[in-house]
C-alpha cells in the first residue's frame, strides 16, 4: 500500500460512513481510505453493498451517516455532477447513433462547467481515445464494435472527463471469459498511464487477487478485512475472507483443545506460530489450505489418510483426503498423479496451510504440524 503520508496523498477518504434504507442497515459504519494513485478492489458476494459504496461516492446515493472526502473536499452535500468522480458500469450504455468520437465527448459538451472550446474537447477526445487504443475506431458506430471495444468506449468516455477518482461497478462482467483476462490487462494498463485512484467492484475473487493494490472483503454489509493480496492469503482475518479467497476452497474442521492445551488434528498435534495460549476444552475452527498441501510418498510427512476423490484441474489435481475423526483435506498433487480413491495418501503441510480460528471465525494465529504420534 502506498504510505499516506499527507493529507493529500488521499484521493478518497470514507470516515464512519453507513448506510440504511429504513430500518435495514445495508452498510455498518466503516472507514476507508484510497490514496492518490492506487487501485481498490471492493470485493463480496451479491448483495453485499459494494455498489451502495460507489454509489455513495459518486452521490446517486445519500450516505446515511459520516463523511465522505474527495480530493480533499466533504462532498456529502455536492451534487454528483460537480463531484470530481467518474463512473464506470456493467451496462455500459453507449448512445447507438453517436460515432464513437461523439460517445467520448459527450460528457464534456454536456459539462455545466464554463464551456470548453471545441479545439480542447476535440483534444481530450482524441487522448483519451489514445490511452483506450480506439483511435482507428472513432468514427464507428457502437453497433459496429466489438464488446470488448464498447466497454473501452465507456473506459474513454470517464476518462475524458480527467476525474480525480474512478467508480468501476463490474465493468468486464458482461464480457466473456477470455475477453475479460484480456480487458484485465487493459484496465491495468490504462491505470498505470493515468495513475488515478480507482475503486473497483467486483465478486470475482480472481480479478480482486490479480488487480488490486489493496482488497476490501465486504461481506452482508461489514468490511471484513482490508489488506494487499497476499496479506488477505496468508493472514485471512476470519473465516469468510479464508474461504472467500482462494480455489478450491479452504475447508474448515471444528475441533476441540485437549485438557493439556494441546490441539491434534487427526494423529498431529499442531504447533502455534504465536504465543497463545487455548482454553482447554474451548472449540476452535481450523482451516487447511488447499494450495499449501501437497501430496508426497514420504511417510514423515505431517498428515496421512485416505484418498476419497480426485479433481483434475490440468495443471495439477487436487485430492480429497480423510483424515479421520470427521477432518477431510483437499491436497494438491501431480495434475497425473496414480493416486486413485481409496488409497492412502501421505500430506504434508508448508507454512502457510494451517490458520486457526476462535469459535466467532477470528483468526486467531497460524500453526504447523508440531509432533506426530503413530
Ligand atoms: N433502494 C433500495 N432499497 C432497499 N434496499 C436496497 C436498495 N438498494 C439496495 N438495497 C439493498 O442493499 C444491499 C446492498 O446492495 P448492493 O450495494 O447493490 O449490493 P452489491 O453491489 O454488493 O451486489 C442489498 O441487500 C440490496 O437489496
Ligand atoms: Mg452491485
Amino acid at each position: 500500500m502506498p504510505a499516506l503520508s499527507s493529507p493529500s496523498d488521499v484521493a478518497v477518504s470514507l470516515i464512519q460512513v453507513a448506510k440504511s434504507y429504513g430500518a435495514v442497515e445495508v452498510l455498518q459504519p466503516f472507514d476507508l481510505q484510497v490514496a492518490e494513485g492506487e487501485f481498490v478492489v471492493l470485493l463480496g458476494p451479491s448483495g453485499c453493498g459494494k455498489s451502495t459504496i460507489l454509489k455513495m461516492i459518486a452521490g446517486l446515493e445519500e450516505a446515511s451517516h459520516g463523511e465522505i472526502h474527495v480530493a480533499g473536499e466533504l462532498v456529502n452535500y455536492v451534487r454528483p455532477r460537480y463531484r470530481n468522480v467518474a463512473m464506470v458500469f456493467q451496462n455500459y450504455a453507449l448512445y447507438p447513433h453517436m460515432t464513437v468520437r461523439e460517445n467520448i465527448a459527450f460528457p464534456l459538451k454536456m459539462s455545466r462547467q464554463p464551456r470548453l472550446r471545441r479545439a480542447v474537447i476535440e483534444e481530450r477526445t482524441a487522448e483519451a481515445a489514445d490511452i483506450v487504443d480506439l483511435t482507428p475506431y472513432l468514427d464507428r458506430k457502437p453497433a459496429q464494435l466489438s464488446g470488448g471495444q464498447r466497454q473501452r468506449v465507456a473506459l474513454a468516455r470517464a476518462i475524458v472527463r480527467q476525474p480525480a477518482v474512478f467508480l468501476m461497478d463490474e465493468p468486464l462482467s458482461n464480457l466473456d471469459a477470455l475477453l475479460r483476462a484480456d480487458m484485465r490487462t487493459s484496465l491495468l494498463d490504462v491505470h498505470s498511464r493515468i495513475k488515478k485512484a480507482t475503486l473497483y467492484v467486483t465478486h470475482d475473487q480472481i480479478e480482486a487477487m490479480t488487480m488490486a493494490d489493496r482488497v476490501v472483503v465486504i461481506n452482508a454489509g461489514r468490511i471484513q478485512q482490508i489488506g494487499q493480496p497476499h496479506e488477505l492469503y496468508t493472514a485471512p482475518a476470519n473465516t469468510f475472507v479464508a474461504q472467500f479467497i482462494g480455489s478450491p476452497r479452504m475447508p474448515l474442521h471444528s475441533l476441540t483443545v485437549s485438557d493439556d492445551g494441546a490441539l491434534r488434528i487427526a494423529d498431529a498435534t499442531l504447533a502455534l506460530d504465536a504465543a497463545v495460549v487455548l482454553e482447554p476444552e474451548a472449540t476452535v475452527t481450523v482451516g487447511l489450505r488447499p494450495s499449501a498441501l501437497r501430496a508426497t510418498d514420504s511417510a514423515s510427512a505431517c498428515f496421512f489418510g485416505e484418498a476419497r476423490r480426485r479433481d483434475y484441474l490440468g495443471s495439477d489435481s487436487y485430492l480429497e483426503v480423510d483424515l479421520g475423526g470427521g477432518s477431510s483435506a483437499m491436497v494438491r498433487a501431480e495434475a497425473d498423479t496414480d493416486v486413485r480413491p481409496g488409497d492412502i495418501v501421505h500430506v504434508d503441510a508448508a507454512p502457510g496451510a494451517i490458520h486457526v480460528f476462535d469459535e466467532a471465525g477470528v483468526r486467531i494465529c497460524g500453526a504447523s504440524v508440531g509432533q506426530r504420534e503413530r
